[in-house]
């Protein structure tokens, strides 16, 4: 279901086949400079179940996914959103709705969300808690082949537990 995101006109909605080149684009703003793994628009458009975009004005302004490992256990991946648009809430927003999808995932029972990632304050101000990325099952380094950084990777997992308690998905 669709959602109003703070950015006036800006709808957060699911990914469909035909976003994954602009998914594409926006997430190459930042993997050209090591911010995020690059993705492949064939890819994307296998995974494009997992993506939830931010659409302001019929273009994509902001996309995230959440990859299931199974066992309750979600990964938020993929988190960008335009530089012109930063700062106005609409990663926050996005970061909310994909929580509420992993809740939908996992039906109510106990699981986690976590995220590796440069951005950790904007995380822990959503309610994650940094974490020993290495307590995680190796499956999810399955992607790091990729990753120019696999022999040293510097980003922090964070994890929050779901359910998310009602409080911290409340619209600001
Ligand atoms: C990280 C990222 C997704 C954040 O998106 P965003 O839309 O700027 O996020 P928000 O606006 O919700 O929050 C950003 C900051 O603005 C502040 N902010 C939020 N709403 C605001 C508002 N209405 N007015 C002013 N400031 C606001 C927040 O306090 C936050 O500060 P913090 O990061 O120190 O916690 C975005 O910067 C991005 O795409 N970065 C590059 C890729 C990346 O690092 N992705 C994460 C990988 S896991």
């Amino acid at each position: 279901m669709a959602a109003q995101s703070p950015c006036p006109g800006a709808l957060i909605r699911p990914a469909r086949l035909e976003d994954a080149p602009a998914i594409y684009a926006l997430l190459a703003t930042f993997s050209t400079e090591g911010k995020l793994l690059p993705r492949p628009v064939a890819e994307i458009q296998t995974r494009i179940a997992n993506f939830l975009v931010v659409e302001l004005n019929g273009a994509i302004a902001a996309c995230g996914a959440l990859r299931d490992f199974g066992n309750n256990l979600n990964e938020i991946r993929s988190l960008a959103v335009r530089r012109d648009l930063a700062g106005q809430g609409i990663g926050s927003r996005l970061v909310k709705a994909l929580l509420k999808k992993a809740m939908e995932r996992t039906g109510g029972e106990h699981g986690h969300v976590f995220a590796l990632t440069y951005r950790v304050a904007f995380f822990q101000r959503l309610g994650f808690r940094i974490i020993d990325k290495y307590t995680f099952p190796p499956k999810i380094w399955s992607d790091c082949c990729v990753c120019p950084k696999k022999d040293h990777c510097d980003e922090t997992a964070v994890v929050i537990d779901v359910p998310v308690p009602a409080e911290l998905l409340k619209e600001d």
